[in-house]
């Protein structure tokens, strides 16, 4: 437990470099480890969540190089092993607490011909698996969770060898792990997979995936959309490129700029894939003064980057569509931070999955908020659940939980900046699943 204490701040401004996007982070380091030859990752976030998936592809026997720098992006070097080239591990692989290297993993390890068992810290051992397990088992894979009483698999997961072939599914859920889960089975199968998304989520494994030069082919964009993916052409290394910062962790620091009275920010490098920058057209639609410059190289092709510059504006409530929630996931938490202090209500639609994160984030959310004198209110009807925000002139400062959950902590200490009074977190390591350092990086844009 490492409690904060937050002072309202007076001022925001400057420009700041974030790390590289966690879920691109992953993806580069899992497909470096999968094509033969040697890649040199640039800007890697040193944080949990990768620490986990390096050190499991190291368990398979991977050469990687993964220098230390707490809450940096550094240089990662990945000797490939092959496809065909990981080893079965001597001891028992461990996903910590990342959702993104247990639920990638699995698609990965089913098609390998060796067994092996992938567990969990705690926080991840009590969120759902059987999103990802059904649809591989029905891709052939000899994979199961551990069954409790409510019918739903959990880690640890054990999987046997098994013959994988190509399936066409159709997402019941929204989710890309599952959906890069089933892509990287894909590409040990003999035949094409086809993944349909009624409501399209992130597209890094895709874009990563042709980066790589696999045949894959995708059609539509927000909305309905389909990926096909032969399998059998196996990744190849591009050599060497960098991952652009992480929206997800500059969205914060963009928030606090536009909440603080003379605040302004510039996030430098950061992805602006289309499929994750939703954060940024909710805070527009609200009235908030943010613009972008894009950058353009080689890698910017599979992933666009660039600036985002926000500055302090006047914020009204919005209606936040069911089929942008897919985009902007992770930063609902940070959306209610901006909602709570809008003129009139924010509708938050379908967001029942933010129940199945680090923590039940409508639940860790809404606490903190109401203590602070915020407004929310939760409406489940039929299985459906939406958020009212109601804004208020101000929050007031206080005694908060994190729930262990970082993207709450760090919605939180945002809040606590533009509140009346000091307040105090009761841990904020859990920051380090994403950005270690985060305070430090918070205190170097904000004055008190
Ligand atoms: C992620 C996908 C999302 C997101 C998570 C990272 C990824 O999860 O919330 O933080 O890297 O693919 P779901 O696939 O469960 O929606």
């Amino acid at each position: 437990m490492r409690p904060c204490l937050v002072q309202p701040v007076s001022g925001m401004g400057g420009r700041i470099t974030l790390p590289g996007d966690k879920s691109i982070a992953h993806r580069a380091v899992i497909l470096s480890a999968l094509s033969s030859g040697k890649t040199t990752i640039d800007n890697i976030p040193f944080n949990n969540d990768l620490s986990a998936t390096v050190t499991v592809f190291r368990s398979l026997g991977v050469d990687i190089e993964y220098p230390s720098g707490k809450g940096k992006g550094v240089s990662v070097t990945v000797k490939g092993a092959g496809p065909r080239g990981l080893q079965k591990p001597v001891r028992r692989l461990s996903a910590g607490e990342s959702g993104t290297t247990m639920r990638l993993l699995a698609g990965l390890l089913c098609a390998q011909d060796f067994a092996s068992r992938l567990s969990a810290g705690r926080q991840l051992s009590g969120r759902p698996m059987s999103r990802v397990t059904i649809p591989l088992r029905l891709m052939g894979a000899v994979i199961s969770g551990k069954k409790k009483p409510d019918g739903e698999e959990y880690p640890p997961l054990s999987v046997r060898p098994g013959y994988l072939h190509g399936i066409t599914y159709r997402m019941p859920v929204a989710s890309a792990q599952v959906k890069s889960a089933l892509l990287l089975a894909g590409l040990y199968c003999r035949e094409t997979t086809k993944i349909i998304e009624p409501v399209m989520t992130r597209d890094h494994s895709e874009r990563m995936l042709k980066m790589f030069g696999a045949d894959i082919s995708t059609v539509g964009r927000s909305g309905r959309y389909e990926v096909k993916l032969r399998g059998g052409r196996f990744p190849s290394s591009p050599g060497r490129f960098a991952v652009p910062g992480d929206i997800s962790s500059a969205a914060f620091f963009l928030t606090l700029a536009v909440l603080c009275p003379g605040g302004r920010v510039v996030a430098e490098k950061v992805s602006l894939n289309p499929s994750r920058s939703g954060v940024l057209g909710v805070l527009k639609r609200m009235g908030a003064h943010i613009s972008v410059r894009t950058s353009r190289d080689r890698f910017s092709r599979y992933e666009p980057y660039g600036d985002i510059e926000a500055r302090h504006s006047i914020l009204r409530g919005t209606v936040v569509r069911a089929e942008e929630i897919p985009s902007l996931i992770d930063e609902l938490p940070i959306l209610m931070v901006a909602a709570a202090t809008a003129k009139g209500v924010t509708v938050f639609r379908k967001v029942g999955e933010l129940r199945y994160k680090e923590t039940d984030r409508i639940h860790s959310m809404c606490t903190n908020l109401r203590l602070m004198g915020g407004r929310c209110e939760v409406r489940e009807r039929s299985g459906r659940i939406d958020i009212a925000v109601e804004g208020v002139k101000c929050l007031s400062g206080r005694k908060l939980r994190s729930y262990g959950d970082h993207r709450t902590a760090m919605s939180l200490y945002v809040a606590a900046c533009c509140a009346r009074g000091e307040s105090l977190i009761d841990d904020i390591s859990c920051a380090d699943k994403s950005l270690p350092g985060f305070p430090e990086y918070m205190r170097a844009v904000s004055s008190a």
